[in-house]
């Protein structure tokens, strides 16, 4: 018999950088800074990340753009893929993802792709990455696994090993 079935996201909301433990709001600030780097040329969107692995090292990232409009890269996969390729061993701990001037009053969440590269190191590395999302001045989202953003996924459980 058919059912219906509901998934629920759960995540915090928290008003301020202030909010949240020191360590955090240097990640935050970390992001900021990178998004000062962003090559946003065609959107003007520049966007920000900064990495922290379980070994305390910080990786950075900003939002490449091109041309050819898909050849440009989120400043997510940026970071992640610098990181892996630096410390291919290493665990992922923590994400901040920040955009410095925003017109809504909602932080950026990652775009489809990002949300997946960032699954499958979740599976690669065998534990969740938490996500911070902040706005400069704003409010800041909270994730505690990829779970919550991207619910149903696809993964290499569907793969033949
Ligand atoms: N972008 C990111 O870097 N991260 C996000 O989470 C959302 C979007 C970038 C991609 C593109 O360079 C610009 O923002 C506008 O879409």
């Amino acid at each position: 018999m058919s059912s219906s079935r509901k998934v629920t996201t759960v995540y915090m909301h928290h008003p301020s950088w202030s909010a949240l433990p020191k360590e955090d709001q240097e990640l935050l600030k970390l992001a900021q800074r990178a998004a000062g780097n962003a090559y946003a040329r065609y959107s003007k969107f520049k966007v920000g990340a900064a990495l922290r692995m379980d070994s305390g090292e910080i990786v950075p990232g900003s939002n490449q753009e091109n041309a050819a409009f898909p050849a440009g890269i989120c400043a997510e996969r940026t970071a992640l893929h610098a990181a892996m390729t630096m410390l291919p061993r290493g665990t992922v701990e923590s994400v901040a993802i920040v955009v410095p001037q925003v017109k809504g009053k909602d932080p950026v969440t990652p775009c489809g792709i990002c949300r997946q590269a960032l699954l499958e190191q979740e599976n690669r590395q065998g534990s969740p990455i938490r996500l911070l999302m902040g706005i400069v001045r704003g409010p800041v989202l909270e994730t505690y696994s990829m779970d919550s953003l991207l619910p149903l996924s696809f993964d290499r459980s569907f793969l033949r090993k």
